[in-house]
């Protein structure tokens, strides 16, 4: 989550391709089956192990762990079957969950009361020991005084797959922290050309490395985990991606072939650069994936505030060949770079005000913007992840307790926070391609 511009803009042509590719018209009701693991990727879909193989679509949401605690929120408002309960009856097959690298190093073996004290400590604020940690508690029985941070992503992952609901890690940072923003120092590789402190003083990439390769172990006896992304909103700063994005290519490619070596059922999730929004580069030259061959995922993020023109979503179909020409691109058959999708980054605040009266609590814009995206990934039959399940976090950027207004979830882990928000968004339930 970048709640920045980018200095991305539309300097694309309106002829810039937008990927659609021919429909071949199939099952138009979701997988209601488990998928038979594990997954693989095959021109531009991903498929199971069944035998023929299904077009497995990812519907996901992402639901937020990276932040200081290294602990998945919301478990100070419900149990952990609660909230994955919901999540599957909401039909979503998948979440992307969020980790920080910290988590593999001060964090698996750290009991969640250890990681809570210290960071109500750091951040003078008691009241996430003496309040939240306690509810944490009293909702969760099953946490015990020994219970690692390590241990509550177990938990949810393994609550997820008894419902069917696949996981997908997701490397968000490497400082665990509120992520994304240009002097945040989790943005690009510490070993980079044209080192910038304040982007890069915690992405320390032998450390990424070896918390991707934990990860990736870890998951082998988390058979719910299906995926790996390789790291969140890459963002060079200044003089840092001024070389044909060698930096880019070196360390994912590394990255990449570590985590196949590692765990070779996982796939590998690939965001370009500029927060997930640029794989422009790979039309000219593809990235090495031969380490994981039937394997590679595309991801691609879009807000709102992707785009910075005043009112951009006035003009869809422009925006619509920005997508395409910044990376949806990639869906085009039987190119170098021909591969799945997956849109794991968008969303909206749920509480703008009412304009038009067609989605109470949205901003006009945003009820553009996303009518807009909808329609795209409907017409690409795009995988996707909407940004974010928690209605609230532990404590996030000094403030406990934190209220998440683009939460999909209330404040309390309820249910929605607005009503109208999956109706907004069905059509990117249907399937309407595959191989
Ligand atoms: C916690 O760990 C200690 C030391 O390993 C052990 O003696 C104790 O029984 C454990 N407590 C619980 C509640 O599991
Ligand atoms: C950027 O993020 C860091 C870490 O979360 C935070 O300390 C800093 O205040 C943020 N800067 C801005 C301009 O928001």
């Amino acid at each position: 989550m970048k709640p920045l511009s980018l200095l991305l803009t539309l300097l694309t042509s309106p002829l810039g391709i937008s990927a659609l590719p021919n429909p071949l018209p199939q099952d138009p009701t979701p997988t209601p089956s488990p998928p038979v693991l594990p997954l693989s990727s095959s021109s531009r879909w991903i498929l199971d192990s069944s035998s023929p193989p299904k077009r497995i679509k990812l519907r996901c949401l992402n639901w937020a762990a990276h932040l200081e605690t290294n602990t998945p929120e919301g478990l100070h408002r419900q149990s952990l079957d609660y909230i994955t309960t919901w999540i599957a009856t909401q039909n979503f097959n998948c979440v992307r969950l969020t980790f920080s690298s910290d988590l593999t190093f001060s964090g698996p073996s750290t009991p969640v009361h250890t990681s809570f004290t210290q960071v109500s400590q750091q951040q003078s604020k008691p009241a996430l020991l003496n309040e939240i940690y306690p509810s944490i508690i009293s909702k969760n029985p099953w946490i015990t005084p020994n219970t690692t941070t390590l241990d509550i992503f177990a938990g949810v992952v393994d609550s997820l797959w008894s419902k069917n609901i696949m996981t997908i890690l997701d490397n968000h940072v490497s400082k665990a922290s509120w992520c994304c923003n240009l002097t945040d120092g989790n943005g690009w590789w510490d070993t980079a050309a044209g080192y910038n402190p304040f982007n890069s003083r915690f992405f320390n990439t032998g450390q990424w490395l070896k918390s991707l390769q934990f990860m990736a172990n870890w998951a082998k006896s988390h058979p719910g985990v299906v995926g790996m992304g390789l790291r969140n909103e890459l963002r060079a700063f200044l003089l840092q991606d001024l070389n044909g994005r060698k930096d880019w290519y070196t360390n994912i490619q590394k990255a990449g072939n570590l985590v196949h070596a590692t765990n070779p059922n996982l796939l590998i999730l690939v965001g370009g650069a500029q927060s997930s929004t640029d794989l422009v580069h790979l039309k000219t030259k593809m990235l090495d994936t031969s380490g994981w061959q039937g394997k590679n995922v595309w991801e691609m993020h879009a807000y709102s505030f992707t785009v910075t023109f005043p009112d951009p979503f006035k003009n869809c179909d422009l925006v619509k060949a920005g997508y395409g020409f910044w990376s949806g691109f990639v869906l085009e058959q039987n190119k170098p770079y021909t591969g799945p999708l997956i849109m794991s980054e968008f969303g909206v605040g749920m509480q703008g005000s009412d304009i038009n009266g067609q989605f109470e609590g949205l901003d006009e814009k945003d009820h553009r913007y996303l009518d807009c995206l909808v329609g795209y990934l409907k017409g690409n039959d795009a995988e996707w992840a909407v940004w974010a399940i928690q209605g609230s976090y532990y404590i996030r950027e000094g403030t406990v307790d934190y209220d998440e207004t683009w939460g999909l979830m209330d404040h309390e882990w309820k249910g929605w926070r607005n009503s109208k928000f999956q109706a907004k968004i069905g059509d990117l339930y249907k399937v309407t391609q595959g191989p």
